[in-house]
């Protein structure tokens, strides 16, 4: 199934668009994130506009069919590299993070020389799931609690009680199944493939070295939350690209920090970055890049597609990952990273603060509380699609970008 998108007067869009063919040939080279600060310190002084008028309406079906929701979850939260955390939430051998996000029982692992790698959850003897528990730990070995055989944090079949009852038995055709994982930018990636081989490298398009400039690499991870959210995953990607309602769904809460709309965006490959102006962003006209700030003037987000948004918040980060379970529900994952562990408990006090502002404050009393709201309403009928304006655009060209990829 395809779906066209069509402005409001029945006409087929024709604004930007980049395909993918030319996205697989394009290199790391996209401005520097000042760029974007310049463009909207050149707005906030009267000196260009704003996007330009649009109407666009996404199919209600996109949020609503269950035959191309398989097919996104088959082609991009299982045919893409994903998110699932951060390196510094499991610093030493032995820790462990278990996780049934993307349809497929994980274990993600620091072994003893200090590297990180993925295996399915599942014993090579006769199945059961090695670690019951979903969540993070530290195991000196993987015992399986049905017969005990025993896996090294390498994935290795170390030992296979009563082994002379197999006969003939070769243990190192036993090992766990391997699942593609590497560490970009502190970021733990996984393709949900196992035995697969992933193309982080293109895939990233030069994403990983942008938000080093963030200094998420070293950063710590500080707490998480994850959220089952009666929503499409794709309603809520459309909540964090979307500067319209900043200033007006959240004018109890963040709302005060932002001039009304006012956002930069572009592509880097499959990505989209964004750039959300400060009340700050005044002090940046005519500034020289170097005195620009990258989290004092603006609000940076990357929509790391498919499935996740980094929020680049003044002082600390977001990473979100969203791991659609079905049509209609999200699994919504949410780590707060700071740029170091708390020095002292008044420090820890206040990222607690914070993490409880942004995580339950923020996210799940407005936006989340959104995307449910209209989930709610898509099967009644009252639109045969969602609207979007000019502030809106590059939520249309996420979804066209998911587009692209459902094509056969
Ligand atoms: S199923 Fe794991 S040891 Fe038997
Ligand atoms: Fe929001």
């Amino acid at each position: 199934m395809s779906f066209k998108y069509f402005s409001g007067s029945g006409q087929l869009l024709t604004c930007e668009q980049t395909s993918l063919k030319q996205v697989s040939n394009m290199t790391a080279s996209f401005p520097p994130p000042e760029a974007l600060i310049h463009a909207l310190a050149e707005r906030s002084a009267g000196r260009t506009g704003g996007p330009p008028p649009l109407q666009v309406k996404i199919p209600a079906a996109a949020y609503t069919d269950e035959d191309r929701f398989h097919k996104e979850h088959q082609r991009l939260i299982m045919g893409k590299p994903v998110i699932v955390g951060h390196e510094s939430q499991i610093p030493d051998p032995g820790d462990t993070l278990v996780y049934d996000w993307l349809g497929l029982p994980i274990i993600t692992i620091r072994n003893t020389q200090g590297e990180i790698g993925s295996f399915l959850n599942v014993c090579r003897h006769r199945g059961m799931r090695l670690l019951e528990e979903e969540g993070q730990s530290c195991q000196r070995s993987l015992v399986c609690p049905y017969h005990q055989w025993t896996y090294g944090l390498d994935g290795a079949l170390r030992n296979i009680p009563l082994q002379e009852s197999f006969g003939d038995i070769n243990p190192a055709e036993f090992g766990l199944k391997p699942v593609p994982t590497e560490v970009r930018a502190g970021m733990i990636w996984v393709l949900a493939q196992p035995g697969g081989t992933m193309d982080l490298e293109s895939h990233l398009a030069g994403l990983d070295a942008e938000v080093e400039r963030f200094g998420l690499g070293q950063s710590q991870f500080h707490r998480q939350s994850v959220k089952r959210v009666p929503a499409n995953w794709k309603l809520i990607q459309d909540a964090f690209l979307d500067g319209y309602h900043v200033v007006r769904l959240h004018k109890n809460t963040v709302g005060p920090f932002f001039p009304d709309s006012m956002a930069e965006s572009d592509w880097i490959g499959d990505h989209i970055r964004n750039a959300v102006a400060r009340n700050e962003i005044t002090e940046a006209v005519d500034q020289p890049q170097e005195g620009l700030d990258l989290r004092h003037h603006a609000t940076f987000s990357y929509t790391v597609f498919p499935n996740s948004v980094l929020v680049m918040h003044p002082e600390y980060t977001s990473i979100m990952s969203f791991f659609p379970q079905s049509v209609d529900e999200t699994l919504f994952v949410h780590s707060m990273m700071t740029p170091r562990a708390p020095k002292n408990e008044e420090e820890r006090a206040h990222f607690e603060r914070s993490f409880e502002l942004i995580d339950r404050g923020v996210f799940e009393a407005e936006d989340i509380r959104v995307c449910i709201g209209a989930q709610k309403g898509l099967r009644s009928g009252a639109n045969d699609g969602l609207l979007f304006g000019g502030f809106e655009s590059w939520a249309v060209n996420f979804h066209r970008r998911v587009e692209e990829y459902l094509q056969d």
